[in-house]
């Protein structure tokens, strides 16, 4: 099986938006996806395809010369393979290579799995926003990696 990494496109929507309501508690809406691929410049959005079948998924922001990590999901039958990790991996190079340095994510308190990938990239943590998610009221932790370039150099 080989493993791609390509722009979403439209016609990932259906595939993307299964992956992320199996993910997330508060999935988004497919009108939100649909303005990250059709109409929002500063959106980076990439899935990972393992043959044709996409498994992963991961939406940025470039804003000025910081890359924010939006949403990331890998399907929960592929978990644990490494595709999160190229899946941010790629989206780093990518901003690196139009000039993004730092890059900004928030993350559930709870959710373990991606603090911990986070910080095998060298994310720190940086503050909290209490009470941030609606569903539950768990707080958002908002990491940081202050520069992309030694992580891609470390990799
Ligand atoms: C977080 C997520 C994207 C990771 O995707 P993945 O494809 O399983 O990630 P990888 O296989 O590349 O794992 C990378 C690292 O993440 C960490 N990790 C992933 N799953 C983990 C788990 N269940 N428990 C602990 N650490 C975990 C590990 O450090 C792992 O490295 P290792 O395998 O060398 O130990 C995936 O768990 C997911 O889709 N979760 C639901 C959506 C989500 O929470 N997204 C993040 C929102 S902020």
């Amino acid at each position: 099986m080989s493993m791609l990494i390509r722009k979403m496109t439209s016609g990932d929507l259906k595939r993307v938006l299964e992956i992320d309501k199996i993910s997330f508690s508060l999935p988004w809406p497919e009108r939100s996806f649909q303005f990250e691929v059709e109409n929002n410049p500063a959106s980076r959005s990439w899935v990972a395809a393992l043959d044709l079948q996409v498994v992963g998924m991961v939406v940025a922001w470039f804003i000025v010369d910081e890359i924010h990590i939006a949403t990331i999901a890998t399907h929960p039958d592929f978990r644990r393979q490494g595709i999160g990790e190229k899946l941010l991996l790629h989206t780093l190079k990518a901003a690196k290579d139009e000039g993004a340095i730092t890059s900004l994510l928030e993350v559930r308190e709870g959710n373990l799995a991606a603090q911990a990938m986070y910080r095998k990239f060298g994310y720190v943590e940086d503050g909290r926003r209490k009470g941030y998610y609606k569903d539950n009221g768990e707080d958002a932790i908002l990491m940081s990696l202050k520069n992309i370039n030694d992580v891609l150099e470390a990799k």
